[in-house]
């Protein structure tokens, strides 16, 4: 398969929109931002976002999105988000996707990144233990928060 990785730029918002428009089970459950239900909405917040912007493209259409999301308050350490289009996962795009990022954190000299995910997202979960996501906290609503330290 022959796909490009490369930042998300303005002028990939057209093709942005048309990536978010797929419907998922999957993401209803695990990717909080599925809650904003237009997808060109949601092209537009992330677009707008302050955070670093990935995008893995194959045939010239998007088909996985990744960011590290700045917080005011934490600026040395980004929050992850990640979502492949359901029918290219587990192909190893995911993996495309954390290299990137965790190299982009490097680049941008930040002291880690944190995610939160659900307990049961099992395979994003495996993932990020790979790139070397440690397990930092449980909480009683079964989310995990998991961090990665440079
Ligand atoms: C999570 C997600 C981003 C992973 O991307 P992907 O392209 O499918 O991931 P990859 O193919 O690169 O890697 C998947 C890995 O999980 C493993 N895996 C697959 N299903 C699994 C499961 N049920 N339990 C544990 N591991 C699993 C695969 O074997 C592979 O691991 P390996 O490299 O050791 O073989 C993607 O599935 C997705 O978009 N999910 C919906 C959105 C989401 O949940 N985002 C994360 C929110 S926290």
């Amino acid at each position: 398969m022959e796909l490009t990785v490369r930042e998300l730029k303005e002028e990939d918002l057209e093709k942005f929109q048309e990536f978010w428009k797929f419907q998922d089970e999957e993401a209803n459950r695990f990717y909080v931002h599925f809650l904003v239900q237009d997808p060109k909405e949601r092209a537009r917040l992330f677009l707008n976002e302050s955070s670093d912007k990935i995008i893995v493209l194959k045939d010239n259409s998007i088909i996985g999105w990744g960011h590290l999301t700045h917080h005011p308050d934490y600026p040395e350490t980004p929050s992850l988000g990640i979502i492949i289009k359901p029918e290219f996962r587990n192909q190893g795009i995911g993996h495309l996707i954390m290299k990137r990022l965790i190299q982009l954190g490097k680049e941008k000299k930040y002291k880690g990144l944190y995610l939160t995910a659900s307990k049961y997202n099992l395979r994003a979960i495996h993932l990020y233990l790979e790139f070397g996501f440690k397990l930092i906290e449980e909480r009683t609503d079964g989310v995990v928060v998991m961090r990665y330290e440079y």
